[in-house]
């Protein structure tokens, strides 16, 4: 494995690999790394000849300073793993590398990034597209791979792909959950011991909400679903939206035609967690 830091030195042993022949698989990710990024690199391990993984906390998806300061940071235990997973090459920039001068750099992602996490933290998905971008640019994979965990995110890297003309499929890779439920996140290991033991009442919920979706409308099911968190004091929750796959826009009516979404995000003390059920 090599762990490359600067875009020159990642693109002149990428352009060797490619003259061999060699189809190139990206996963982008912040660090921290737990099993569900594990799934990630093992899907791309499978299908493609060489495997980079980018590890990158992004100041430019942060809306809140604190937020960019408390992320999770644990680069010799990820660079542990990433061995252990065979991975080829670790892209492993800092700050100035990325960003020698600001990003001014507008996308146009409206309407998907309105809704959900864009309505709460703004600007955030201008900064992912930003750094997507970039990582893309540098890298040039034929697939690139990202969790199912963060929907919206998903939904609005296949727009940036489209919006862009860039040649490369994203794949998407379903949510990789603790025995108990919980959705692995970097986020987690913030929680204390109580706030972890009772966190996957939020992907009960959804859980439970899937299983009544017969009885309700999609609003009727959002009203449940809030009303089940305002039971329970030590959740505050943000928001929870029924929206469909693609436009993400919120669903009237259940229809077979149409994949539908529940997406949650809940603040369980200062840690901030999301999830999401594909509803069937
Ligand atoms: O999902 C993440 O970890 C980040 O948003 C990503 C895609 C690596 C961009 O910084």
């Amino acid at each position: 494995m090599e762990i490359l830091e600067t875009k020159k030195e990642i693109t002149d042993r990428l352009h060797t690999v490619r003259l061999d022949g060699s189809d190139i698989g990206l996963v982008p990710t912040m660090g921290a790394l737990h099993n569900g990024h594990a799934s990630l690199i093992s899907r791309a391990r499978e299908e493609n000849q060489t495997v980079v993984v980018s590890v990158f906390v992004n100041p430019t998806q942060f809306n809140d300073p604190q937020d960019l300061l408390k992320y999770p940071r644990t680069p010799e235990r990820d660079i542990q793993l990433l061995g252990e997973l065979q991975v080829d090459f670790v892209f492993i920039p800092g700050e100035k590398e990325m960003y020698p001068e600001p990003d001014e750099r507008f996308f146009d992602l409206y309407p998907l990034d309105a809704v959900m996490e864009g309505k709460y933290r703004k600007n955030h998905f201008n900064g992912v597209a930003q750094i997507v971008t970039k990582l893309f640019d540098t890298i040039a994979p034929d697939r690139a791979y990202f969790g199912q965990k963060d929907f919206q995110q998903l939904v609005i890297v296949k727009r940036l792909v489209q919006l862009m003309g860039y040649n490369i499929s994203i794949v998407a890779c379903p949510i990789i959950r603790e025995p108990d439920g919980l959705a692995m996140s970097s986020r987690n290991i913030r929680l204390s011991p109580e706030e972890r033991q009772i966190a996957p009442f939020i992907s009960q919920t959804l859980f439970k909400a899937n299983k009544l979706k017969s009885n309700y409308s999609p609003s009727e099911l959002k009203q449940w679903v809030i009303g089940q968190f305002r039971k329970r004091k030590a959740f505050k929750l943000e928001y929870f939206e029924i929206v469909d796959d693609t436009e993400l826009k919120q669903v009237k009516e259940w229809s077979e035609h149409v994949i539908t979404v529940g997406c949650i995000a809940v603040h369980l003390g200062k840690v901030r967690l999301i999830d999401n059920i594909i509803f069937n």
